[in-house]
């Protein structure tokens, strides 16, 4: 039953998918009155709105009930759900005399934190709650929060009140002077500290900073900071380049936009968290690294990509690992062998990709099968195509590590292309 209701959903989404170019090609302003939107897929629509009024400053419709906020203050959750009544009303003192709202984006925190603000919304207009399912991630939460909001300006802070949140109104007055594009909320400069980190996470953030700046150029003190404020057409001009995963979101705004963003820095102190524990582990380092790569080659591989290549690489590693213990080890015959050592090498990749590559969208429970099935048969599709296409360069240039490199070079883009359609399909 559910399955034909989904069927059905998909046919419509199919349906008005092609209608959607088709009445704009013919001028007709059907599904949406206005005909900026009709080629959009409907998953855009959303979207669309806040496009349309910047495209039509002032559009000649009747006056609405309320207006649109100054300021959206952008505050990612994850288990935060005894820090986000305290942050509300901390931001309505420091707030008190601006226009403002805040958006909360949580992603399904087991703690139900979207429930606590789901309670505070329904007793304040100014309040709005995105639960996200199926993603994990804080630079998506963030893109997706400030992507959501129609204010001129937006403001990112954690929710856990280490971020000094009275330094908002003059990060919105200098935004609003049209001093700065992009005001950022700075530990190291003078006036700002972050004497609440361990020596471990001051070393860590401090090596961070220094990388970004040499290697990417990034002129800012404080390029790991959490905590900044953009007008949001500039952040709509850069948010299609922007990645979604990690933490580092200020770091890939302003090495997306390479100088061209007029930036202030203001100095704070990062306090204590109030309730509950970070959610930055090792893997932020691996994240970290992938951003780098991907801005110096200017985004031409893509951080998924590159992890997703690495993980392959290892699989290679297993496979011959393997192949060696059977053959020479256990004395298997070299067909069996062969087969053991390819089944364990993708079974391997497949838990890395899971935890590491797509962790965000992290296969859970009986989700992690149905991928496993899935996988298996996108790398034997893959392995053929590897082999072909190292067949025919060698057929013209019989050089064996040419042929070698375009056959994998191949295989990982065909096993990358297809494991994003099928098996770790967005959401
Ligand atoms: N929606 C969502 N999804 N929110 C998340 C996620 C996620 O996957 N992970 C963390 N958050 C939220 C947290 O709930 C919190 O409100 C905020 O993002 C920051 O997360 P913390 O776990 O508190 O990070 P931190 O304090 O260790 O790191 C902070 O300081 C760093 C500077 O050293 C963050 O502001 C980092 O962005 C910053 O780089
Ligand atoms: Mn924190």
């Amino acid at each position: 039953m559910a399955g034909l209701r989904r069927m059905y959903a998909r046919l419509l989404f199919v349906v008005v998918g092609i209608l959607g170019p088709v009445s704009a090609y013919f001028g007709t302003s059907w599904p949406c009155h206005c005909r900026n939107c009709a080629w959009l897929p409907p998953s855009l629509w959303l979207y669309a709105g806040g496009m349309n009024e910047a495209i039509r400053p002032g559009a000649e419709s009747p006056p609405q009930a309320g207006t649109t906020p100054q300021l959206s203050v952008v505050v990612p959750t994850f288990n935060e759900r005894d820090n986000v009544t305290t942050l509300f009303r901390r931001l309505e003192t420091a707030l008190a005399g601006c226009d403002w709202e805040v958006i909360f984006v949580d992603d399904n925190s087991p703690d139900g934190t979207w429930d606590v603000v789901r309670g505070l919304a329904r007793q304040d207009g100014r309040i709005r709650c995105i639960r996200r399912i199926g993603r994990r991630g804080l630079s998506g939460a963030c893109i997706e929060g400030i992507l959501a909001s129609s204010a001129p300006c937006a403001a990112v802070i954690d929710a856990d009140l280490q971020h000094d949140e009275t330094q908002l109104p003059k990060m919105l007055a200098l935004l609003q002077s049209g001093e700065a594009e992009l005001v950022v909320g700075s530990r190291y400069i003078e006036g700002g500290s972050a004497d609440s980190f361990n020596r471990q996470r001051a070393g860590a953030s401090q090596f961070a900073t220094e990388v970004a700046k040499r290697v990417l150029g990034v002129k800012i003190a404080d390029p790991m900071s959490g905590f900044f404020m953009i007008r949001r057409d500039r952040f709509e001009q850069l948010a299609p380049q922007l990645s979604t995963q990690g933490f580092k979101i200020l770091l890939d705004i302003v090495a997306t936009a390479r100088g061209d963003l007029k930036v202030k820095e203001i100095p704070f102190t990062f306090g204590s968290r109030l309730h509950g524990e970070s959610k930055l582990d090792s893997m932020v380092a691996l994240d970290f690294l992938g951003l780098v790569l991907a801005k110096l080659t200017h985004d031409v591989v893509s951080l998924r990509f590159l992890m997703f290549a690495m993980v392959g690489s290892i699989g290679v590693f297993v496979h011959f690992a393997v192949l060696y213990a059977a053959l020479r080890v256990f004395a298997v015959p070299f067909p069996e062998a062969q087969g053991a050592a390819a089944f364990c090498a993708m079974t391997g990749n497949f838990i890395l990709n899971n935890f590491l590559t797509y962790r965000d969208q992290r296969l859970k429970g009986f989700a992690i099968l149905r991928g496993l099935l899935l996988f298996y048969l996108v790398c034997s599709v893959g392995l053929f195509a590897n082999v072909g296409v190292a067949f025919s360069v060698y057929a013209q240039q019989p050089i064996w590590w040419l042929a070698g490199a375009a056959g994998a070079l191949m295989g990982v883009v065909w096993n990358y292309a297809m494991s994003g359609l099928f098996v770790w399909r967005k959401r």
